[in-house]
């Protein structure tokens, strides 16, 4: 029996699965997970390899396109990117109206959003000279509304970036330079920053990416539907964990260190407090990232002469929760975002920042799961439900209710 008819001959029956735990939305090449053995690998690339060998345009490029690009296509999708970083000003005057206090993530996707009444081409994808041309854009216009959102909120001048600079080289240039002084890049931080891109780079049918993908099967374009991503990443269970692990060790630091009362705290089922940065939905033995984000903390703090005593209790509170029934049994790990706010915080970006961040690496991810998602002409996404409410009752007139 094939699977549309199989559809058919459902015969009304539903499967309910909250959380969509067991249910998978779609076939795809993009990223293979493995949660029981820690394996994560990009188009058969794995993870680890990629960290340590690939920048994070090269990731991109086979994330979105399914191979690793050769020099010169690599070289043509760079300078088409090159091509379109410019935002038309209209878009900075509506970031200009967004009070200083205005959280980093809202901005993106409000900003996101707008870029299509500036790229309405973006909007009905004919052809796949429309879907590059797309894709190209939202590549170079990203990084550029990530710097100015961290700009804005620290009170300095948006400015443009530099075309003989590489990708990341470039987004640090627009996020850190400062007026009348030299921009040098530091190597140190260069290489964190891909990694840390390259890590965050997809990870198969997650909240936002199931968004992206179930928001662009209603054929929506291509930055409204990465707008809505950007908002389910927003909270504090996917990507605004990394925000949320930063407050949580600075509150325990502030609270005199003690990490066992916190422990305590997030095994008590009375108390809604939850160690922000440990768990994962797939992930039941360890996450391969935060593995390899754990040595680049280390490495980076070292390597900057930076001591921050928060990584001491993120370090105690692994240790404990390794130690402890209530986390062993719950198959509960660090995940990505455990220590990769240690780092954020190590190269100078706010803490509001971190899920901007962790935005702007899973955009090549995105892309690409909405261009399969359209390739593959996928039908709109569109769950059932099982009715719950009262039965047929007659209307009552408002004077007599
Ligand atoms: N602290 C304490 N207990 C936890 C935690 C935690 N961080 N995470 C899960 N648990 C407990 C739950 O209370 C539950 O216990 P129970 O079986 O006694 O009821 C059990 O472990 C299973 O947890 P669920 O919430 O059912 O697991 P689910 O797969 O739905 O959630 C999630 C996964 C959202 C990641 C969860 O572990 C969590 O909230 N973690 C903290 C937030 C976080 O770090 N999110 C980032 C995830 S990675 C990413 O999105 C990039």
């Amino acid at each position: 029996i094939d699977i549309k008819t199989l559809r058919g001959a459902t015969n009304g029956v539903i499967t309910i699965d909250p959380g969509y735990k067991n249910t998978g939305s779609c076939e795809s090449a993009i990223t293979f997970l493995d949660g029981e053995k820690g394996i994560l690998r990009y188009r058969g690339y794995s993870i680890e390899e990629l960290a340590e060998k690939a920048d994070f345009l090269e990731v991109s490029y086979a994330l979105i396109f399914g191979n690793l690009p050769t020099k010169s296509e690599l070289d043509k999708f760079h300078n088409d990117i090159r091509d379109h970083s410019l935002v038309d000003d209209d878009v900075r005057k509506i970031l200009e109206a967004f009070p200083k206090t205005a959280h980093p993530m809202g901005v993106l996707s409000s900003l996101t959003s707008a870029l299509t009444a500036f790229n309405p081409s973006s909007v009905n994808i004919e052809s796949s000279e429309d879907m590059y041309n797309a894709i190209v854009r939202i590549m170079a216009k990203f990084p550029v509304l990530v710097a100015w959102t961290m700009r804005k909120q620290k009170g300095m001048h948006l400015n443009y970036g530099q075309k003989s600079l590489g990708y990341v080289e470039n987004l640090m240039f627009m996020m850190f330079k400062q007026p009348n002084e030299d921009f040098v890049i530091n190597p140190i931080v260069k290489d964190a920053l891909d990694k840390l891109l390259i890590l965050h780079a997809d990870h198969e049918q997650n909240c936002s990416t199931s968004t992206v993908r179930i928001v662009g099967s209603s054929h929506a374009g291509l930055f409204a539907s990465l707008s809505a991503g950007i908002s389910a990443l927003w909270g504090p269970l996917h990507g605004g964990a990394n925000q949320a692990v930063l407050e949580m060790l600075e509150g325990i630091r502030a609270d005199g260190g003690d990490t066992k009362k916190y422990m305590a705290k997030a095994k008590d089922k009375n108390d809604p407090f939850r160690l922000m940065g440990f768990g994962h939905r797939v992930y039941k033995n360890f996450d391969p990232r935060a593995k390899i984000i754990k040595a680049a903390a280390d490495d980076v703090l070292n390597d900057l002469g930076v001591e921050d005593p928060i990584l001491d209790i993120a370090r105690s509170l692994e240790q404990e929760a390794l130690n402890d029934p209530y986390f062993v049994e719950r198959k509960l790990y660090p995940n990505v975002d455990f220590y990769s706010g240690i780092i954020y915080r190590a190269m100078g970006i706010p803490t509001e920042m971190f899920t901007v961040m962790f935005a702007l690496g899973r955009l090549p991810g995105w892309i690409a799961q909405w261009k399969e998602m359209r390739l593959k002409k996928e039908p709109i996404g569109r769950p059932r439900q099982i009715y719950t409410g009262e039965n047929l009752r007659p209307f009552v007139g408002l004077e007599k209710r």
